[in-house]
This record gives structure tokens, sequence and C-alpha cells, in this order.
């Protein structure tokens, strides 16, 4: 529903009241107040949709801008996600089994960079649960389903995790995305590795091709990348990901540098910094990973989208979509439509 006045100038004053609190406690009372505005039919009054439809990986995106994995890791929110604007919606990431997450504090807010530092480690309820909340919901929109392997799972048996999250969201997602960039869980970004990735990969592929057969539908295989990759790194996965068919990339997770928050007080915190500071690191893999792919898959841009320049600048530099979490904290769903606005 879209009310004529959209509300979403109002972020400021929640954001305030938002920010006095622990951020994780902030997250989750703002996602409860959402659900709540949502089931009562009035988060579309939040904000003010826009219609730039196109075309990507063979599906119709309402606009380009997308909510990124990680906000609503359990896929609770879809329906309210949905009504503030976005063109896409990624939940996840999902585990096989459910698993705490690291112990609290673990995310945390770096306001005078608009950043986060987050290591809150795959805390999920598992993929049954996340299936049974995909399932209600009823948006009918583009659906990213992210899938991640458990924390206690060995690098060498991580293939088997992700085949078990790949066969249960296979029928409900649009796309999945492979996450392997994720810095919270470790080992995890060893995945990156040419040999790790060329086993993972192939493994996945071939799953993909049987479910492709049983379900009779194509969903695309996404790839999600860090943004702390060297130039060898980069050709190396465009290589692999070519030869194995898969269908994209989504450019980039969080950092572990933090040479652009140095002498903040939170700067030493262990974990993946979000937000503006990534903005540079990550457009620039991304454009690596354009020129390296030749333009022959489309990659999602993600990383530090805090304005409509920002979202221009992941286009400019190859990005066929954007997604944007950070920029969603510090600005609200004005966001959303201003950056669906300027890619039009
Ligand atoms: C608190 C938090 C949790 C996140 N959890 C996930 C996750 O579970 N899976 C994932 O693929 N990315 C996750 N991300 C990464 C985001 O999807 C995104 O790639 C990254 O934050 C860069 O975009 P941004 O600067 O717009 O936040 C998370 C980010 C934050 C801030």
């Amino acid at each position: 529903m879209n009310f004529p006045f959209p509300l979403s100038p109002l972020y400021p004053l929640a954001r305030a009241a938002l920010f006095k609190l622990d951020p994780e406690v902030a997250h989750n009372v703002a996602l409860h107040s959402l659900k709540t505005l949502e089931t009562a039919h009035l988060a579309g009054f939040l904000a003010s949709r826009v219609h730039a439809p196109r075309e990507v990986f063979g599906l119709q995106f309402d606009n380009a801008v997308g909510l990124a994995a990680g906000l609503d890791k359990n896929g609770e929110y879809i329906d309210a996600m949905a009504a503030l604007g976005f063109g896409f919606i990624e939940v996840g990431t999902v585990t096989p089994r459910a698993q705490p997450g690291n112990p609290k504090p673990r995310m945390f807010r770096l306001t005078e960079h608009e950043a986060l530092i987050n290591r809150l480690g795959f805390n999920n309820g598992g993929l049954d649960a996340f299936l049974e909340n995909v399932q209600r919901a009823k948006y009918k929109g583009v659906l990213g389903l992210n899938i991640g392997k458990n924390f206690d799972t060995s690098i060498e048996n991580a293939a088997d995790d992700y085949v078990t999250c790949l066969r249960g969201v296979y029928p409900h997602a649009s796309y999945v995305t492979i996450n392997i960039s994720s810095p919270n869980t470790k080992g995890l970004r060893d995945l990156q590795a040419a040999a790790q990735l060329e086993k993972l990969l192939s493994t996945l592929q071939a799953e993909k091709n049987k479910l492709a057969k049983k379900h009779k539908k194509q969903v695309p295989l996404l790839l999600k990348i860090a943004p702390d990759l060297d130039g060898a790194a980069i050709k190396d996965i465009a290589g692999l990901l070519l030869q194995y068919g898969f269908d994209g990339v989504i450019a980039t997770n969080t950092t572990i540098s933090r040479d652009a928050v140095r002498g903040h007080k939170h700067a030493a915190e262990t974990g993946g910094l979000s937000g503006q500071p990534v903005f540079s690191p990550s457009t620039e893999i991304l454009r690596q990973m354009n020129k390296a792919l030749k333009g022959h898959l489309p990659i999602i841009g993600v990383g530090g989208v805090m304005s409509a320049e920002n979202a221009r600048q992941k286009i400019n530099a190859g990005a066929s979509l954007v997604q944007i979490y950070t920029g969603f904290i510090y600005h609200g769903p004005q966001l959303i439509r201003d950056c669906a606005l300027a890619l039009k």
C-alpha cells in the first residue's frame, strides 16, 4: 500500500531513538516494529515504492535496489522489508543447523564513519525454520536465499553444508547466494582460494543440475566475495565462475581492514566493517571482477552505498544491481527510494 505522503523523511527521529540503544537491541526493536506495522498493513506508509523494472539473471526486478543479506537472517521479515520499497530481497545467511553465533556484544556502531563492525557469526535458526518462514511470506518479487556452513563444520566438509542448504532452498529461491566471504566464521574465506573453490563450485554446479531437473526450474547461483582479495585471487575466482557455469557475483561482503577507521574506539573490535569505509575497496573489487569476467556475468554491487551517487558509482564500476545494508540503518527507507530513482 502506498500512502500519498510517505513517512520516510521522519526516519531521523526514529534513528535518534534507536541509536540510543545497543546496536543489536536496536536491530531487533526496529525489525519487530516494522513487522507489527506490516501486519497491520501500515508499513507501506513508511515509503513509496519506485517501479523501475529490469531483467538480470533472467529474473524480473521491480527496481535495481535490493536488501543485502544478514539483516533478516531467518527470513522472518520478508513482507515487512518488501513494503519499504526494495526491488529485491536477500535473506540469510542460513546454515544447515541452528547456531547461536558469537558471544555478545558482537555489533558496534562507528557513527562518525557511518559504519558498523559486526562479528555475529551466522546466528540463525537453521534451515528448517528458515524454509518455514520463507514459505509463509506473501512477497512475490525476487527473493535471494543466502547459504553458508555451520561454524563447527570443517572446511574439508564445507561443501556438504552448502549442498544440504542448496537442496533445501532451491525450490523456494529466485536466486541462491553462496556466501564464502563472511569474516566471522573461522576459515570460511579460505574457500575463496582456487583449489578449495574449484571443489566447492564443481560440487554445487553438479548438484544444481540435478535440482534443476527435479524441480523443472533453473535457479541462478551467485557467489558472494570479500573486499579483501588481491588481483590474482579475483582472476582465479572469475575463471572458475565461468568454467563452472555460475550465474553471477555479489561484490562485496564486509572488510577486515581498519585503514579507514584507524583511531576509532571500536576500530580494534574483531569482525567485518561495513558502511561508508568499505565503499572504496568494495567498488574497486567490483571493478576488477567486472574486468576479469569481461562482462560475461552480471554483478550485484554492495558495500558502502550511503547515497544515490554511491549507487550510480557502483553501476559505473560494472554492477547491474545494488544492495544496501548499513546505509539503510543510517538513512532509512528514503535511501532505497533515492537510489532506485537515481538508477531508473
Ligand atoms: C550486521 C551485519 C550482518 C551481516 N550478515 C551477513 C550474512 O549473514 N550474510 C552475508 O552474506 N552478508 C552479511 N552481511 C554483509 C552485508 O550483506 C553486506 O555485504 C556488507 O555489509 C556491505 O554492505 P553495506 O556497506 O551496505 O552494509 C552482514 C552485514 C552486517 C552489517
